[in-house]
C-alpha cells in the first residue's frame, strides 16, 4: 500500500512532543512491513532543513482565499530516515523556526493542507490511503471529499489519528473563503458549535478515526474539550491503537547520547554510571533516589502542581531524595520550578527548555519518572522510562493506564488515581520504599526493560485498518 502521512511534526525534522516521535517512527515500521509510507510535512526553518540535501519534486501555486502563494515541495534525497520525506515550502508562512505559536497558524496550516492536496491531485496515480494526524491536517478529509478541485481524490480513504483532542484548531466562519470551493450545503461538515473546527470536521469526514490508546477512546466520550457528543456519535468508526516506541532510537544498548550504554544484563552498572554523570552536572547526590519529570509544562500534564508536589516531597524527605525537572511551557510554572532551586540546593534542579539529549540522559540516569497527567492520550515518556529501566509513577488515565501496572498488582510501576499533591506525594513515598528494597527494584528494572512496546504490532494494526 502507498500511505501518505500528513503531520505538523516528525522526528528528527521538527518535534515538539510525542506527535513528532510517532510520525517519525510509524512510517518506518510500515515500510518494514513491505508498504510504501511517506511523510509530507511543512518545511520549517530547522537545522534538518539546512543540513540535508533535497530535490524539488513540485513547483506550483496555491490559493488561500484571495491570496496566491508559491509552493515548492522538496524530497529528502537519501531516504535515510526509513521513509520518503517531503517538505512543503511556502515562503513567508511555513519557513519559520517554530512549529506552532504564531498568530496566523490557521492560515499556515490551511495553506499547507491545500498545497499538499494540489500536489497529490496532479499525480498520475492515487495513493491508497491518506493518514492525517491531529487538527493541523484536519481539513484534509473534508477537502478530499467535497472540494471541486480535489474531486479526483474523493475515493481515497482518509484516516484521522487523534493524538490530543484538547487542541482542535477552531476558527471563525469569516475565514470560510480560505477553504477551496465546495457545495455549500456540505458546510455543516466543517462546523462544530458555531466555528469551523478542523478536528471535529476530520472526525466527521474521515473514513476511520483512531485514538492513540484504547483507554483514551473510552475517556473521550465523556471528556474531550467539547467534542464528547460528536465522538460518541462516531464511535462505530473509531478504534484505539496504542502507540509504540522506536526501539532503534530509544535503545540504552546503542544510544549515543548516554554517558554509558547498557543492556538488561548490565542495567545496574549502566544506570549507576548515567546517574552519577547526571548528578555531577546538576549538583545532586547519586546515592539518593532520583525523581524526574520530563515534558511540556502545561495543565494537561499536571505541571501546575509540580512545584507544590516537589516542595512537599523534598521537605518531608528532609534531604533524602533528589528531584530533576526538564521541561518548558507555562512561564509561571517555569518560574516557580526555578525558584525551588534556591530552597533545596543539592537536592533539586531544573532545566527549563527543550533538550533532546538531556531527555535521553535522564531516562537512563533517573530512578523514577513522574507523570501526574490530567489528560494523557497515550504518553511516550513512560514507555521510554520502561525501556531504560526507570520506574514510572503515573496517574491511572489514558495510555498510562494501558501501559503501566502497579507493583501492588504484581506489576512494575507506581500508579495513583488523582492529579493531586496528596496522591502524588503518597506515590513518591511508595517509590522511596521501593528504592531501598534493592532486590525488588533490581527485578523490576530487568522486567521493565524486556517489555516489548515496539511499533511492530501497532504498525500492522494500522495497515489492517486501512483495508477499508
Ligand atoms: P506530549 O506529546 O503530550 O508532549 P508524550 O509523552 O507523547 O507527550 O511525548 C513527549 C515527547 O517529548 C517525549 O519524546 C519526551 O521525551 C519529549 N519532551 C518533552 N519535553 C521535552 C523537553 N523539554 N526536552 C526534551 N524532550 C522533551
Ligand atoms: C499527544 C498526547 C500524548 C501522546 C502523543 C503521541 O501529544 O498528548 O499523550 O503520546 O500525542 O501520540
Amino acid at each position: 500500500m502507498e500511505i501518505i502521512h500528513l503531520s505538523a511534526e516528525c522526528y528528527p525534522i521538527a518535534k515538539v512532543g510525542g506527535l513528532g516521535d510517532v510520525v517519525g517512527a510509524l512510517p518506518k515500521y510500515q515500510n518494514k512491513l513491505g508498504h510504501v509510507a511517506k511523510v509530507v510535512m511543512p518545511a520549517y526553518q530547522t537545522k534538518f532543513m539546512q543540513e540535508n540535501e533535497f530535490e524539488v519534486v513540485y513547483d506550483g501555486w496555491g490559493k488561500l482565499g484571495f491570496h496566491n502563494f508559491p509552493v515548492r515541495i522538496f524530497r529528502e534525497k537519501t531516504n535515510k530516515l526509513g521513509f520518503d520525506l517531503y517538505l512543503v515550502h511556502i515562503s513567508g508562512l511555513l519557513d519559520r523556526p517554530n512549529v506552532y505559536g504564531y498568530d496566523d497558524d490557521t492560515e499556515r496550516f490551511l495553506a499547507y493542507q491545500i498545497a499538499v492536496l494540489d500536489w497529490i491531485t496532479q499525480w498520475e496515480h492515487r495513493p491508497d490511503v491518506v493518514h492525517c494526524h491531529d487538527h493541523h491536517t484536519g481539513l484534509v478529509p473534508f477537502m478530499m471529499a467535497y472540494c471541486h478541485q480535489f474531486k479526483r481524490l474523493s475515493t481515497v480513504p482518509t484516516i484521522l489519528t487523534i493524538h490530543n483532542a484538547q487542541y482542535q484548531g477552531q476558527f471563525g466562519w469569516d475565514k470560510l473563503h480560505y477553504v477551496p470551493p465546495f457545495d455549500l450545503w456540505k458546510s455543516g461538515q466543517l462546523d462544530w458549535r458555531g466555528s469551523i473546527n478542523p478536528l471535529a470536521s476530520a472526525i466527521k469526514c474521515a473514513w476511520r478515526v483512531t485514538t492513540v490508546s484504547p483507554s483514551y477512546l473510552e475517556e473521550i466520550s465523556f471528556r474531550a474539550n467539547g467534542l464528547e457528543d460528536l465522538l460518541a456519535q462516531e464511535r462505530e468508526k473509531s478504534v484505539g491503537i496504542l502507540n509504540g516506541i522506536d526501539n532503534e532510537v530509544w535503545d540504552p544498548q546503542h544510544d549515543p547520547m548516554l554517558e554509558k550504554k547498557y543492556a538488561i544484563r548490565t542495567v545496574e552498572n549502566g544506570k549507576k554510571a548515567n546517574k552519577e554523570a547526571l548528578c555531577r552536572v546538576f549538583n545532586l547526590d547519586p546515592l539518593k533516589p532520583l525523581f524526574t519529570f520530563i515534558g511540556r509544562l502545561v495543565g494537561e500534564k499536571g505541571a501546575d502542581l509540580l512545584p507544590d508536589i516537589f516542595y512537599n516531597a523534598l521537605l518531608q524527605a528532609n534531604g533524602g531524595i533528589n528531584v530533576l525537572v526538564l521541561g518548558s511551557g507555562d512561564p509561571q510554572v517555569e518560574g516557580r520550578l526555578m525558584q525551588l532551586k534556591e530552597a533545596f540546593p543539592g537536592n533539586y534542579n531544573a532545566y527549563i527548555g527543550y533538550n533532546e539529549q538531556l531527555s535521553h540522559q535522564i531516562y537512563a540516569g533517573a530512578d523514577f519518572l513522574l507523570m501526574p497527567s490530567r489528560v494523557e492520550p497515550c504518553g511516550l515518556n513512560q514507555m521510554y522510562a520502561l525501556r531504560y529501566g526507570t520506574v514510572p509513577i503515573v496517574r491511572r488515565i489514558g495510555g498510562l493506564k494501558d501501559t503501566v501496572i502497579d507493583i501492588g498488582d504484581g506489576g512494575f510501576g507506581i500508579c495513583h488515581d488523582q492529579t493531586s499533591v496528596w496522591d502524588v506525594g503518597h506515590a513518591i513515598g511508595r517509590a522511596y520504599e521501593l528504592y531501598y528494597d534493592e532486590k525488588h527494584l533490581k527485578e523490576i528494572r530487568k522486567y521493565m526493560m524486556q517489555l516489548d512496546h515496539s511499533w511492530d504490532r501497532a504498525a500492522q494494526q494500522y495497515i489492517d485498518l486501512y483495508q477499508i
